[in-house]
Formats: C-alpha cells, structure tokens, sequence
C-alpha cells in the first residue's frame, strides 16, 4: 500500500522587521539562543526555535510576535531573514496540510505536525532575571502609536550636559516636544530616534532606543514634552574608538532642530499605580533615566502625604560623572534615600552598587518584606548578577528564601531589570 507521506507544518516564528527597534532583548532571553541578527535584521532560526514564547513578553514592541504556518521544507531561513525590509505575505498551505494543523489546532494534539509548543518548550516565568508582567496597578501603557513608516516630527527645547564638562562621561538631557501630536507615555518606557542619513550598506539607520527621563504628564508638567539621558558614545565596550551614530547625533542637536520619533515602546518596567508604593531604585550612568522620571513623579504629588518610600542606589564612577548629581542632593532626604556608589573616586574605595545594597541590607530587607514594593534596575549589563547576587545574600542572612522571594517578586512584576 502506498499511503501518502505525512506533511510536516511548521508554525514558523518571524520578527517583524518593520517594528524591530533591535533592542536586543529577545536574542538576549531565548532560553535556547534560537535568535541572532546581522546589521540588518533580528532573525529566529527555525531549526532551533522550540515556541518556548519566553521572548515574546519581554519585546517593548510586540514585534516578535509573529507565526506562519508553512511547510517545514519551505521554511524561511535565517540568511532569507536578514534580508528582508518586510515580512512576506501569508502562503496558502496545501489543502491536505491546512486540514491537518486544523485538526491539531482544535485537538490540541501533536500528530507530528509541529504547530505549538514543543515538548521541550520551557516556562517563561523563570527564563528571566525579572518579571515579564508590570505591577498589577501599572497604569495601561499605549506601544507602537508611531512606527519606522510612520515616525512623528519632535521639536528639540532644550539639550544639555548633565555630567562635569572636565569629565569624560558626556551625557546631555535632552528635551524633545511634541506640538500638538499625541505621544501618552509612561515612567518606564521607551522612545526610538531615527537617525538621519544611511549606513554602510546604504539602507537607511534603524532607531536607536532610549528611556525616558520624565514623567508621564512631561519634563514640564503640563507640557506636551519628554526628556532623554544620552550619554555620547565614542568607544564600543571593548575601549576601541567608536562613533556612536545616534548618540552623537542627538548630542549635538541644537534647539529647535527636529527629529524623527517613533514608539512609545515598553509594557513592563511601569511603576506601581496605587498610593504608598514602594520603589528600590537600582541603576548606573544613564540608567539612572527611568528612576529620573519615577522620582520626578512622586516628586510632584509629595505634597499629597500619599508616597511610598524611595530607595535609589547609583553607581557612577566619580560625583562629576554622575548625572543629576546637582538636583540629586538638592532632594529632601526624608523622601528620597540616596545611597552613591562611586568607583573611581580618588582617595575613596571602589564601590559597586551592590556593595551598597549589602551595607543597606536591614533598610533593604524591611521594604522587600512590603508587598508594596517593586524594584528596578537600569544600566549596565554587567551589574543584573552582581545586584542578584547581592539581594540573594541579604534576604538570605535575613532568614528569607531568596529563591521563593525572587519567584513572588517576578510573577508579581514587581522586579524588573533594564540593562545593556
Ligand atoms: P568602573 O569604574 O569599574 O567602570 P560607566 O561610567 O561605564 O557607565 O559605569 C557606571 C558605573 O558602573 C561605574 O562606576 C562602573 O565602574 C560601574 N560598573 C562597572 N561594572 C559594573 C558591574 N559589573 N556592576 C556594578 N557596577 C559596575
């Protein structure tokens, strides 16, 4: 008897090339390093991809979430990937094919065509360090208003330097405003810049991402206005010389020049909505962004007696090169509680921000002990273990389970990690 061969249908996993902002978190989370990009492109290999979805919530902008049924032997490749400006068209399957994932879709059986999860697939609640979900009271955020096709005009009104001019670390505030066009965003979120002109290969540059510096209702309260902290980038993290396309670019902007925005981006790192939350606020250099705008924020209700307390740790390398230092200490120390952590100051010892976390380990335990608090870091890639580390040791020498605590802090969104 000559039965016909089983087809094999692929529900293919695509990332959208047109709303990429090539943040890099997806390629970063992917438990089994099924994603990778080229200068053009972030691409997931279906050779390798497994449906776990632990990327799909941690994307600001939702552009991984994209699947074709195709055959498995037409599946795109990574190479045909990296080449695309668009995603394709759907592909009518083959009728016998299409009946086939149908019946799987309503029986939820694998038949041996691969249209969900594989059996492998593993949790994403713990494929991070934080919580894909924001907390529970965040306020609803509004993602991809503006797009690559169609990005919106700002105005700049303001660009300057935050950090000692004799210092190296030049990060400037800058001050975008948006007219009469719409742009509701969050403390937490995220704006892409479109860069002008092409790189090398002539296409023109994809945005280039950056938090936000201040509050949901403006850097002026009442304006229709944001601020960014960008910090001007003239190396690459080996210490080569490298010019920074959009850092410089932004930099050296002058008032009422334009540019191109697109986003907001970001449904995660959002601060608590209800009164009396709590915030540790853990970052380094320009990190320092997001907790920037959630300062500000309850700044600006601190007359109300409705806040709850505000932890920061800050990590820079010297007070000159640490941005806001000025405002910074000028914040009223029974609403903030400020703890510096400077590693190059001359004549003090190297302090990392975890070494703080460490000296602070009782204040730090009372507030973890509140479920009101939420906790965010921002900043350097390099610092996520060194602060987890850190947590885990003082919950631990308190007498908690870090490893339970971690569990309840993620799937209640309540901690959150940004880092580059
Ligand atoms: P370092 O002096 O060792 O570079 P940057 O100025 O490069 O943005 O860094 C901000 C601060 O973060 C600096 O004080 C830097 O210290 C510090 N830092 C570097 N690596 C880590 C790490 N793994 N964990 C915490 N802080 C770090």
């Amino acid at each position: 008897m000559n039965a016909p061969l089983p087809v094999e249908v692929l529900k293919q996993h695509l990332i959208d090339p047109e709303i990429c902002i090539r943040c890099n978190t997806c390629e970063e989370t992917c438990p089994v390093d099924a994603i990778t990009h080229d200068a053009n492109n972030y691409v997931v290999d279906p050779d390798i991809c497994n449906g776990c979805m632990a990327c799909v919530p941690p994307c600001p902008t939702g552009s991984i979430d994209n699947w074709r049924l195709m055959l498995r032997n037409e599946a795109y490749s990574v190479q045909e990937q990296f080449g695309w400006e668009e995603l394709p068209k759907e592909k009518a399957l083959p009728q016998e094919a299409a009946d086939d994932a149908a019946a799987d879709d309503a029986t939820g059986v694998d038949s041996g065509v691969a249209t969900g999860a594989a059996p492998n697939a593993v949790s994403p609640a713990f494929s991070l360090p934080g919580a894909s979900v924001p907390p529970w009271s965040a306020a609803h955020p509004y993602v991809n208003l503006y797009t690559h096709k169609a990005p919106m005009t700002a105005t700049v009104v303001g660009n300057y330097r935050v950090t000692g001019a004799d210092t190296e670390s030049d990060i400037h505030h800058i001050v975008l405003d948006f007219g009469e066009l719409p742009f509701p965003v969050l403390e937490g979120q995220s704006i892409g810049i479109l860069p002008p002109g092409v790189d090398a290969q002539g296409r023109p540059h994809h945005a280039r991402q950056y938090s936000l510096a201040s509050p949901r209702d403006g850097e002026r309260a009442g304006y229709n206005n944001l601020s960014l902290t960008v910090k001007r980038v003239t190396e690459d993290h080996g210490g080569a010389a490298a010019h920074g396309v959009c850092s410089n670019y932004l930099c050296d902007l002058a008032k009422n020049d334009t540019v191109q925005v697109i986003g907001p981006f970001g449904h995660t790192f959002l601060m608590p909505n209800h009164p009396r939350a709590n915030l540790i606020m853990i970052c380094t250099g320009t990190g320092s962004a997001p907790m920037r705008a959630m300062t500000e924020r309850y700044r600006r209700r601190i007359d109300t007696g409705d806040n709850g307390r505000l932890m920061l740790f800050f990590g820079a390398r010297t007070e000159r090169e640490l941005p806001y230092f000025g405002p910074l200490m000028k914040l009223p120390r029974d609403f903030i509680d400020i703890n510096l952590a400077l590693s190059r100051e001359p004549g003090q010892p190297k302090r990392y921000v975890q070494d703080l976390i460490r000296e602070r380990a009782a204040q730090v335990c009372e507030l973890l002990g509140d479920r009101n608090t939420c906790i965010y870091v921002c900043g350097l890639k390099g610092m996520e273990v060194g602060v987890l580390d850190a947590l885990r040791e003082v919950t631990m020498q308190s007498g908690q389970d870090w490893s339970i605590l971690h569990d309840v802090l993620r799937r209640e969104g309540r901690l959150h990690f940004e880092t580059y």
